[in-house]
């Protein structure tokens, strides 16, 4: 399989005023190094605040005026600068967002989803999968649930044709079909030789679409293991054990902060110098 994108220490800090006169630094996502492949689906999961939609928009060159970010990135083995980010954003990196305040109000969704005037035809078999009737083109994101308008965010990415897709917790608020829908639209996109970064909360389902589960934690990614290792039991991080165990369908537990903090380090950064 061909390398996608690689992404090598990357850190994110943000600079903010403490009060008039100083500022101070903290720190986001902390040497993280990662690597997407040609047909895989790569999920990435972990708790809220760990950093899952900040490497999101690092990727896509969209973190906000204050955030320092220092690291490399790679695609299809170039090395990508800031330039160059900008062209691939859009053409070969595309983003499924987390918030669907990233939809223009201003703007009809038809013209949000379709570039090219060519697209039509795909954007309407697109909308038909995912359950949008083909008037939802000509409305404003006003007039849309909040479901609709998260479907219409994940059609405007299939539909860009990118290489890389970076969906940020896509399924939220819809219907279980047009959740199943939407993982299996990706999946059929990384089997002709995409890539997608799937980021979600949950586990269960990550375990169920992606090739690789990466665990984040605190701004690192800790463990990165093949997503058949949780069924078949083969996991060598406690943290990522723990996190499978408290699923409902296995045992439910719960852990308390000092039995997390030990499981952490005692498996340290297992991924480390093992890709
Ligand atoms: N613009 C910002 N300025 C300062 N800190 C920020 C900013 N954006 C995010 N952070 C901090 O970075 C950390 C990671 O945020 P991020 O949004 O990546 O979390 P997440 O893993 O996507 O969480 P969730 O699962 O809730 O979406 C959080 O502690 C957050 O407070
Ligand atoms: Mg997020």
């Amino acid at each position: 399989m061909g390398e996608l994108l690689r992404i090598e220490h990357l850190s994110v800090t943000f600079s903010m005023y403490r009060d008039i006169f100083s500022r101070v630094e903290s720190k986001g996502i902390e040497d993280l190094s990662i690597s997407l492949y040609s047909g895989e689906i790569l999920a990435i999961v972990g708790a809220s605040g760990s950093g899952k939609s900040l490497l999101a928009h690092a990727i896509m060159d969209l973190l906000p005026y204050n955030a320092i970010v220092r690291g490399d990135f790679y695609y299809q083995g170039e090395y990508v600068d800031g330039k160059r980010l900008e062209r691939l954003r859009g053409t070969e990196l595309s983003l499924i967002p987390q918030s669907i305040t990233y939809l223009d109000p201003t703007m009809k969704v038809g013209k949000q989803v379709i570039q090219e005037q060519f697209e039509m035809d795909q954007c309407k078999s697109i909308f038909a999968k995912l359950d949008l009737a083909e008037h939802v083109i000509s409305l404003y994101p006003f007039q849309l649930s909040g479901g609709m308008a998260r479907r219409v965010l994940v059609s405007t990415a299939l539909i860009s044709n990118a290489s890389v897709i970076v969906a940020d917790e896509p399924t939220p608020g819809m219907s279980v079909t047009d959740a199943v829908e939407t993982l299996q639209m990706l999946r059929q996109i990384a089997n002709e030789g995409k890539g997608c970064i799937l980021i979600t909360h949950d586990l269960d389902l990550a375990i169920e679409v992606a090739d690789r589960v990466a665990v984040m934690y605190d701004g690192r990614i800790i463990d990165i293991v093949p997503a058949s290792n949780f069924k078949r039991g083969v996991l060598t991080h406690p943290y990522t054990n723990a996190l499978y165990r408290a699923l409902p369908q296995n045992d439910f537990k719960s852990y308390t902060a000092d039995e997390v903090e030990s499981f952490l380090r005692k498996g340290g950064n297992q991924h480390v110098g093992s890709e």
